[in-house]
């Protein structure tokens, strides 16, 4: 519970043993340990005479926080009556979360106008403790976040999570400042909250028959037979509610509707449309069966409501609102007729319908909602909150409409992605949200007008869980990345190198503590150069400026000095790393297959989507093939809806025997094959000699490989065009939406 600042001095004496710090102390004084990184630090020459720090008893923080805070590392502590050396005091002209410390010479002093001032800044002294070890460098910290919203979610439904790890990822929030926590509460594969009106929930919505096994991709789909599931009794939905709100974190529970309720229809399938019985879903995506607006469905939902209210103080309740398809609603003959009595345009109008009734009882409720961004389709409800997940057109939307909004693209805040390109990375859902890209993120669109960014709120990191089964797969997913978001959405002045070596400190603490961390700032970042006509070359963003050691196909090793290049000149597999000191990246293998085009230039009549441009249109033809697991990255690029087409030069004229196209399948993220190849063969740029166009193309993998058998001489143009799938078909995910086509990379022989 949030606790008052009264100035009592019966003591808390908490006592360091300075000897037993992990880390070792930074040397110089002009680099902060703290993560997310200050908005202004003054330091003094001079360092403080305290050794131990000594509190007033009534913190405005929780004693057990205080307790985890102070003890992390392997502190001791003690408690005593002696006199205080850490003095707060209440500003109240100061605004809101913001906090000043000054580490002076005999005494610290905390100054802020709120709780979460006070706490922020005892959150900012545990890290100097725990980083930098006593005697403390003294120092001026002014100190406020960028964003009023820092969030992260959490998925429990996919796969559950216990109170235990629930509380691990609050401790790891409130160390990083986050002060939103989005509870992911039910969806198709399970129901996780007790809900006392409504037995069936618990019983039967929260369990599952079996779980798909590998990834939704993966075809034929297998099964691992296992019944699974569990659910949080309001009990301890209480327990979590107020270990959050003992670190200033506000829980938003989400309750996910219309979509995604296969769970909740198994258990009352007079919700659904259509009379037959439905089963908690095993695998993953999106389904067809979604809750019916009928009476009886919307007095479920309020009943449901009543006891979420009762149970989460916070003013959001989360109504979910994405991926709904519309198929049972468009077949429903009740469906049809609320259409019509409600003048209703179409199915689109009718979810809009759907979420402004529950807003309206929401708001009677005196709470308030979010939805994702499908909720502006067929009209924004009056006083929602859009969370922008499909890029970030949906916020910018939202916020012209004069909606306030909270940013968390894909691209750059889905924690379920890859993180790095090695192919040694644990199974995961697509994508690649790289460390350096969360850090870099900018919660504030670019093309949003300046009168509308104040309806931004912040951003937050996501985690679904559905290839997450543990909670040390939680810590692999979101502890790294998570100490970049909390500077995207905390800091104002944001400098990469400084928060690389902070995040050594803290990654070495957390993996003190058992945590496990993924270390991808080691891991080496090839930049190529290619389709210059003058075949490829590589350097290398290395951390801090790491030497990388090169192994050629022949195994001559080489060392390379920041900044330099190396020409390719054979095919065959080439081995990277980054050292730097006694630290070392993991290797990273590339194999080169060098052909006619990696010599060639190459031109796109349209440029790939933001963000899958890989390294620029010369990835197609560099001679190193995009992951048969995963798109984005370097070498695949990413259309969404139009097709990959352009001219490749190969300089002069040249017998082509075959060329090679590879396009990534992976319809469960929208991505599809293309409807057709057509290539055409020139001499001179202008006629084509030669056109071949290639339908029907299929595969059963991931990636469909298309062989060309061109047979054609003297030829110097290729001119290409993948067509694009076009819509997404009704009853698929992301159906209504234009595919994406991925293509890399094409070989010519
Ligand atoms: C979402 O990722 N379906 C919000």
């Amino acid at each position: 519970m949030l606790k008052y600042l009264i100035f009592s001095w019966v003591l808390l004496t908490i006592t360091m043993d300075v000897r037993s710090q992990i880390p070792t102390p930074i040397t110089h004084s002009k680099e902060t340990s703290i993560i997310p990184s200050p908005v202004k630090i003054v330091y003094e020459d001079v360092r403080s005479e305290i050794k131990s720090l000594i509190f007033p008893n009534n913190l405005p923080i929780d004693k057990k926080f205080l307790n985890t805070l102070f003890t992390y590392g392997k502190y001791s502590f003690a408690q005593s009556k002696k006199k205080v050396n850490v003095i707060l005091l209440s500003q109240k002209d100061m605004a809101p979360s913001s906090y000043k410390l000054i580490i002076g010479k005999k005494r610290i002093e905390i100054l802020a106008s709120d709780n979460n001032g006070f706490q922020y800044a005892l959150v900012s002294l545990a890290q100097i403790v725990q980083f930098e070890g006593f005697p403390l460098q003294c120092r001026t910290i002014e100190d406020n976040p960028a964003f009023v919203y820092r969030g992260m979610h959490l998925d429990v439904a996919r796969h559950f999570f216990t109170v235990a790890e629930v509380k691990k990822y609050l401790d790891y929030m409130a160390y990083y400042k986050f002060n939103h926590f989005h509870w992911h509460l039910t969806d198709d594969q399970g129901w996780r909250i007790e809900i006392k009106k409504y037995p069936k929930l618990q019983e039967h919505a929260a369990y599952r028959n079996e779980t798909l096994i590998g990834h939704y991709n993966d075809q034929p789909h297998k099964f691992d037979g296992v019944k699974y599931g569990g659910y949080y009794t309001q009990d301890e939905i209480k327990e979590v509610v107020l270990y959050a709100a003992d670190r200033n974190i506000t829980v938003i529970p989400e309750i996910e509707m219309p979509g995604h309720a296969l769970a909740a229809l198994a258990a009352y399938p007079e919700l659904g449309c259509e009379v037959k019985k439905y089963e908690t879903a095993t695998k993953w995506g999106v389904f067809e069966d979604v809750f019916c607006p009928y009476d009886t469905t919307f007095r479920f939902l309020e009943g449901v409501i009543d006891e979420v209210v009762s149970l989460f103080p916070g003013k959001y309740i989360h109504i979910g609102g994405d991926e709904c398809p519309k198929d049972s609603w468009r077949k429903s003959e009740f469906c049809q007729q609320l259409i019509k009595d409600n003048n209703l345009k179409d199915e689109h109008e009718l979810q809009s319908y759907f979420i402004k009734k529950m807003e309206k009882y929401i708001n009677g409720k005196g709470k308030q909602i979010i939805g994702w961004d499908e909720i502006l389709e067929g009209g924004l409800s009056p006083n929602a909150t859009v969370m922008s997940w499909r890029g970030v057109q949906g916020g910018i939307d939202a916020a012209t409409l004069h909606h306030d909004v909270i940013m968390t693209p894909g691209s750059h805040c889905y924690f379920d992605y890859y993180q790095s390109e090695n192919p040694t990375e644990p199974l995961a859902i697509g994508g690649l949200t790289t460390i350096d890209k969360v850090y870099h993120w900018n919660p504030i669109p670019e093309s949003l007008a300046a009168e509308n960014h104040k309806y931004i709120l912040g951003g937050q990191s996501n985690l679904w869980s559905e290839y997450i089964h543990t909670y040390s797969g939680v810590e692999y997913m979101v502890y790294a990345r998570g100490m970049a978001m909390s500077e995207a959405l905390w800091s104002t002045s944001k400098n990469y190198d400084g928060f690389l070596s902070r995040f050594e400190r803290h990654a070495d603490f957390w993996k003190s503590k058992g945590a496990k961390v993924a270390m991808h700032i080691y891991d080496i970042k090839p930049r190529f150069k290619a389709g210059t006509g003058k075949g490829v070359e590589l350097s290398f963003v290395t951390p801090q400026d790491a030497n990388v050691v090169c192994t050629r196909p022949d195994q001559k090793s080489e060392n390379l000095s920041v900044g330099s290049s190396i020409k390719i000149d054979q095919s065959g597999t080439y081995t990277f790393k980054a050292i730097k000191g006694n630290r070392e990246g993991r290797a990273l293998k590339l194999d080169f297959d060098l052909h006619k085009a990696t010599q060639a230039t190459i031109i796109l009549d349209k440029s790939p989507s933001k963000p899958y441009e890989g390294q620029g249109p010369a990835s197609i033809i560099n001679g190193v093939q995009g992951s048969n697991a995963k798109y984005g990255g370097s070498e695949w690029l990413g259309f969404s809806g139009n097709d990959a087409s352009g001219t490749i030069d190969l300089g002069k004229n040249t017998s082509i025997n075959e060329l090679k196209f590879r396009f990534f399948k992976g319809e469960g993220q929208w991505i599809y094959l293309p409807k057709s190849l057509e290539v055409e063969f020139s001499s001179n740029g202008e006629k084509a000699d030669t056109t071949l166009v290639i339908n029907d193309i299929k595969s059963d993998t991931k990636v469909a490989e298309v062989i060309v058998n061109a047979g054609v001489n003297e030829t110097r143009f290729i001119k290409f065009r993948a067509k694009n799938y076009g819509i997404i078909p009704e009853g698929a995910q992301g159906s209504g939406h234009p595919a994406w086509l991925f293509i890399d990379e094409i070989t010519v022989r």
